[in-house]
């Protein structure tokens, strides 16, 4: 079965072709982080303008990518939620219309559980039951996946997500937008050792990293008021050590008390490589199988929707064309 995923939650204009949940026959992504950059953030005006902008090119180039015409597809997949509102209500009319004038099965996704599918692309033989922890700009999520549409969600994040906590000190820092890569190059260069921050004391697989993101920046303003030297990259390896040692020992305890030994990683900050590498790590010393996209399916992206989508039409879910895009919506 062939499924249309489009996905226009933020900054990216995505389209792609998906067979049966798991090839990816194309993957268009126009991204705007040259457009935002300049400011620091997504701008939410400039972003759905885009989207109108780009998106039946995308659509178009997804198909042509594919060597697919419309009359292909059997369904048509696209996120509605959560995201940018008038972002969202691009790539979903979109894909509404195209649905409507096609006669084919429309399912709306939310975008966080579109996230783990990324998982599927990239291992075709993975199955559920599953640990998952989805770590993006907006959301940060622990669950226990235990079929294809079936699972619970065991922990959140209390304040910002672990992306948003990479952005804010990047953009501290003056390392510019998106902040999650930028820390990731120049954490590489630093000593993750040479300063302690605090890791706050959450109940249960809950998160928190709006204490610590405050610590950061408290400590590197005391360091400029003092006029003391220092490193940027040393703050920004010593705060990426903070939050990967926190995400993967949450994780890691959830698989274990559960006993399901498997675990993936999915958004946009499952591409950073230091958390990539511990999780490697800590699964090998407790014989977890451990589960990460390739890179270009960690970030927003249309095939994760278009395999998430094809999986709820397995099951029989068809979305009616009155669902809207909603800003705020959890798993
Ligand atoms: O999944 P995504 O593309 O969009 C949302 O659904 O939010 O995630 C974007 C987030 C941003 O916060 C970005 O800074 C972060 O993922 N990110 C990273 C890395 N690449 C992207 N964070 C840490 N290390 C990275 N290498
Ligand atoms: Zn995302």
């Amino acid at each position: 079965m062939l499924v249309l995923g489009i996905e226009t939650s933020c900054d990216e204009t995505s389209a792609a072709i998906v067979e049966n949940g798991r090839k990816v026959l194309s993957n268009v992504i126009y991204s705007q982080i040259d457009i935002h950059h300049q400011f620091g953030g997504v701008v939410p005006e400039i972003a759905s303008r885009k989207h109108v902008e780009k998106i039946s090119y995308v659509v178009d180039m997804a198909f042509k990518q594919a060597g697919l015409t419309v009359d292909d597809i059997e369904g048509v997949a696209a996120t509605y939620g959560p995201g940018l509102v008038g972002s969202l209500l691009v790539g979903l009319s979109f894909a509404k219309a195209l649905s409507f004038s096609k006669k084919l099965p429309f399912v709306a996704v939310n975008h966080i559980e579109g996230h783990i599918y990324a998982n599927f692309i990239t291992y075709p033989q993975l199955m559920p039951p599953l640990i998952v922890l989805v770590v993006s700009g907006g959301h940060t999520n622990l669950i226990v996946l235990k079929d294809f549409e079936e699972y619970e969600v065991v922990g959140k994040t209390r304040d910002d997500a672990a992306g948003e906590a990479f952005d804010k000190i990047a953009r501290y820092l003056g390392l510019g937008y998106p902040g999650g890569p930028a820390i990731n190059k120049i954490a590489k260069l630093g000593d993750e050792d040479k300063y302690k921050y605090p890791i706050a004391d959450v109940e249960g697989y809950n998160f928190s990293f709006s204490g610590l993101k405050s610590a950061v920046i408290n400590h590197v303003h005391g360091l400029w008021q003092k006029g003391e030297e220092f490193k940027v990259e040393d703050v920004a390896a010593s705060f990426q050590k903070t939050v990967v040692n926190i995400l993967v020992e949450k994780t890691i305890n959830l698989s274990l008390e559960t006993n399901i030994k498997k675990i993936a990683v999915a958004g946009g900050v499952a591409a950073n490589t230091r958390l990539r590498d511990e999780f490697c790590k800590k699964c090998a010393e407790h014989s977890i199988e451990f589960f990460v996209p390739d890179f270009n399916y960690c970030t927003d992206n249309a095939a994760m929707i278009a395999s998430c989508g094809y999986f709820k039409l397995q099951k029989g879910i068809v979305s009616s064309y009155r669902e809207n895009a909603v800003p705020y919506i959890s798993l």
